[in-house]
C-alpha cells in the first residue's frame, strides 16, 4: 500500500489498480465467451437483490452525513433510487427488465430465489458500515463502489451484446449506470474531499474505499465462483427483515 500525499483521486486509483479488479473472472470469462448464459442469467439475479437493497444502507448514510449542503446528493442518489417518485421507473425496476429481456426472467421466478450468501454479506457490511461506522468511512465505501459500478456496467454492458445476449438497443440498466455511477461517485467522494487534506480523517476514508473496493470485487468471485449453484425456497417473503416486516 503505498502513502499518499492527501489527494483523494491518486488514492482511488492506486486502491483500484492494486486490486485489479476488472481482471476478476467474473468479467474475464465474459470476455473471452466461456460464461454460460443460464449462469450468468442466475448471478445476475442474485446480483438483483444487491440492486434493490443498495438505497437502503444509502439512506442509513445520508442521515449521518451532518450538513444538509453535505447531504444533498446524497438524498438526491436515494430519491433516483426510487425513480424520483414514480417506481416504475425505479433503479429496481430497469434491472428486473433486463433480467426478462435476457432470459424471460420474471417476479416470480426471482422470488423463487433464495439469497446467496455472497449478496447477504454484501448488503450486511453495507448496513454495518453505514449505521455503524463514521459518515466519512461510509462515504469512501459507497463512493468507490459507485465509481467501479460505473465501469462494471460499461464492461458487462459490452459483453452482453458481444455474447449475442443482447442486441446494443435491448440493452438496459448498465448502459444508464455506465455514465450515472461516475456522477454518483463524484458526488460521494466531493463530501469527504475537504475532509481528505487532514491525516486522521484520511485514515478512516481511506479504510472505507479499501473496503468498499474489496467487498466488491469479492462479490464477483463469489458470483463466479458459485454460478452453477441452484437453490430455491418454499416461502414467498423478503429476504431481508432488515428493518422489519412491511405490512
Ligand atoms: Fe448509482
Amino acid at each position: 500500500m503505498k502513502k499518499n500525499n492527501g489527494n483523494i483521486t491518486e488514492k482511488i486509483d492506486s486502491i483500484l489498480s492494486e486490486l485489479n479488479y476488472k481482471n476478476n473472472p467474473y468479467f474475464q470469462s465474459l470476455a473471452d465467451g466461456i460464461f454460460d448464459k443460464d449462469d450468468f442469467i442466475e448471478t445476475q439475479i442474485q446480483f438483483y437483490f444487491a440492486v434493490t437493497f443498495f438505497s437502503r444502507p444509502m439512506a442509513a448514510l445520508a442521515a449521518k452525513i451532518p450538513l444538509p449542503h453535505m447531504r444533498l446528493e446524497v438524498v438526491r442518489n436515494v430519491w433516483e433510487e426510487h425513480g424520483e417518485g414514480n417506481l416504475k421507473k425505479a433503479h429496481a425496476h430497469t434491472f428486473e427488465e433486463l433480467l426478462k429481456r435476457l432470459g424471460n426472467i420474471n417476479l416470480s421466478d426471482i422470488d423463487k430465489r433464495s439469497l446467496w450468501p455472497e449478496i447477504r454479506i454484501f448488503n450486511t457490511t453495507l448496513s454495518g458500515v453505514c449505521v455503524l461506522d463514521d459518515y466519512m468511512t461510509g462515504v469512501g465505501t459507497l463512493g468507490i463502489i459507485e465509481q467501479m459500478f460505473s465501469d462494471i456496467s460499461s464492461i458487462i454492458g459490452k459483453e452482453i451484446v458481444k455474447n449475442k445476449w443482447l442486441s446494443e438497443d435491448q440493452l438496459i440498466h448498465y448502459n444508464l449506470h455506465e455514465k450515472l455511477d461516475e456522477k454518483h461517485a463524484r458526488d460521494f467522494f466531493s463530501i469527504v474531499e475537504k475532509a481528505y487534506e487532514n491525516q486522521e480523517h484520511q485514515y478512516y476514508i481511506d479504510q472505507g474505499m479499501w473496503m468498499g473496493a474489496t467487498l466488491f470485487n469479492a462479490l464477483y468471485t463469489g458470483l463466479f465462483e458459485h454460478r452453477k449453484r441452484r437453490v430455491f425456497r418454499d416461502v414467498k417473503t423478503l429476504h431481508s427483515r432488515a428493518e422489519g416486516i412491511p405490512c
